[in-house]
């Protein structure tokens, strides 16, 4: 078991429908810590930088287009497994493919609109969470 951090992304779809606590609250119940948490409304730039690992897929403009729809809630979570915990606490990308009470079967509403980002391997999960927070914005207790 090892100790890891993770990037959350609340995407715009779920903030514009009050979903923030819900949301929150299905990490806490999961035993991810919470470092550090904002709200902010992604730029264009940082919307296309953030998803460039994308940038040759066909459903890229409109990825960056949506994730400009709305303000975002980042957050970064730590615990053991941290990183494919919150994946489990997700769901599947598509929500049709979503398990059972996983955050996306309960409040994604398509494939692009699914609610909810996170990190899918330890190096991603490092640039993404230092994508939006320096380590005075992140705090161990
Ligand atoms: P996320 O886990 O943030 O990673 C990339 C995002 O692109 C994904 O969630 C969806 O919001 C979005 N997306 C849109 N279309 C697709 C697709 N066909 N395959 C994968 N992701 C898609």
């Amino acid at each position: 078991m090892t100790i890891q951090r993770t990037l959350s992304i609340i995407k715009p779809d779920a903030t514009k429908r009050n979903l923030v606590g819900k949301i929150l609250a299905h990490i806490e119940d999961a035993g991810l810590k919470i470092l550090g948490t904002r709200m902010l409304w992604l730029t264009e730039n940082q919307a296309k930088e953030f998803y460039a690992v994308h940038k040759e897929r066909p459903f890229y403009n409109e990825l960056v287009e949506y994730m400009r729809s709305g303000p975002v809630v980042v957050t970064c979570l730590e615990g053991e497994n941290a990183i494919e915990k919150y994946r489990e606490v997700m769901g599947a990308t598509n929500p049709e493919n979503a398990a059972d009470g996983t955050i996306r079967k309960l409040y994604a509403e398509s494939l692009q609109c699914n609610s909810v980002h996170g990190s899918d391997a330890p190096e991603t999960a490092q640039t993404e969470v230092s994508f939006f927070f320096n380590d005075e914005s992140l705090f161990t207790y």
